[in-house]
């Protein structure tokens, strides 16, 4: 038991068990044992909220069930817990290349490929696109056109967001999912409105917490999005806290084996697991001059692509779908050799996809029972 878990239970347990021989644990569930309602649930309210700082109103019932869903649901939501004991984890960051990818994500202001992008609609992502783009923004000049291209890339980035969607399958909104490696926060707040659940967004970088946490004000979602400085591949959420996990476009930066460890942790058994990512086509050769570059663009340690299905597969993860997406998302990277705010990367990507020496892949996988 967690701390949190040990208070709410040492709570129940002396309102509850005075002379009554009834056990009980942080799993039990409490509803269905009608533990509940023998309680006086406006103290064990009061107790919660004074002690964590949280508002309970908003909170369902239902996902009361247990003392550990109570405790998830304070780790994710107390604007003073997370920061003192959560959001705060200084082993978040270790290793030199953790500080190195932190610096990064916290240094990349300024990157108007990203940020113009997702003006509009509040809705910034750091992923690619997917789908043909309508060649008629190419034809307009000078700021005409380079707006239409900006459009464009966001029509295509948000088509990719909604393969993922699809991917993630039904979400009810008492459900969890965790965004790992979450950017600025595109992606937690699609999947919030696609399907009203709670997410935990997760990242290295403080600046982008920052930024995520300002546009879920904008958004009116901050009952239910919060975004932490946690790593992937250790993190603070508790043992099957969560129905579906995400990394996309995250999984290059990590040890596949740790973080793959970790989610099979965190995820409920028959829980989902959606990866995007780029990787090299190991099919074909182990390594590649395109490859290469992608990786020292972004300062990623790209995985090949039998290295994923193995680590899955060692973690308890039994993948279900595999789809190499080379084909839909050249068109989005020809499309962002035309902009003015390319980067200088999208050369390596046209010729690793064309060649197929790297590959763009979505992998669905589930969580198998213990
Ligand atoms: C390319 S961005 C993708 C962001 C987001 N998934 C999206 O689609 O817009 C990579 C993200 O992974 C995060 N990241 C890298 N290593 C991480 C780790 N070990 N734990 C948590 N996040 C990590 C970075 O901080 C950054 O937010």
């Amino acid at each position: 038991m967690d701390d949190i878990e040990r208070a709410i239970h040492g709570f129940i347990a002396n309102v509850l068990l005075e002379g009554e021989d009834i056990s009980f644990d942080e799993h039990t569930p409490l509803l269905e044992h009608r533990l509940i309602d023998s309680l006086n649930v406006e103290e064990l309210i009061a107790f919660i909220e004074s002690t964590y700082s949280v508002t309970l109103s908003d909170w369902p019932h239902s996902k009361w069930e247990t003392i550990q869903n109570m405790a998830g649901l304070i780790h994710a939501h107390s604007p003073h817990f997370p920061e003192a004991a959560m959001s705060t984890t200084p082993e978040a960051i270790v290793t030199d290349y953790e500080k190195s990818v932190a610096r990064y994500w916290n240094e990349k202001l300024d990157d108007p490929i990203n940020l113009l992008l997702g003006a509009e609609d509040g809705l910034v992502h750091h992923h690619y696109g997917l789908g043909d783009y309508d060649p008629a923004v190419l034809s307009g000049s000078g700021a005409d056109r380079e707006a239409a291209i900006i459009r464009e890339l966001h029509r295509l980035e948000c088509a990719q967001m909604d393969v993922v969607l699809d991917a993630l399958g039904g979400m009810e909104p008492d459900n969890r999912f965790l965004d790992a490696g979450s950017g600025r926060g595109g992606g937690s707040f699609s999947v919030h409105r696609r399907f009203g659940c709670w997410v935990d967004g997760i990242t290295l970088s403080q600046a982008q917490i920052d930024f995520a946490t300002k546009l879920a004000a904008r958004h009116g979602c901050t009952d239910k999005v919060a975004f932490h400085l946690q790593n992937m591949t250790r993190t603070q959420f508790p043992d099957g806290h969560f129905d579906r996990i995400l990394t996309n476009e995250t999984t290059m930066y990590v040890d596949l084996a740790a973080a793959f460890g970790e989610f099979a942790r965190v995820l409920r058994p028959g829980g989902r697991y959606v990866c995007v990512t780029y990787c090299v086509n190991d099919a074909i050769a182990p390594t590649s001059a395109d490859c290469e570059a992608v990786d020292a663009h972004y300062g990623t340690r790209m995985h090949k692509r039998s290295e994923y299905l193995a680590a899955l597969s060692a973690a308890g993860f039994s993948p279900s779908q595999v789809t190499v997406l080379n084909s839909q998302t050249i068109p989005y990277w020809e499309l962002r050799s035309h902009s003015e705010h390319r980067t200088g990367v999208e050369r390596a990507f046209l010729d690793g996809y064309r060649s197929n020496v790297l590959q763009y892949v979505l992998i669905v996988s589930e969580r198998l029972p213990a």
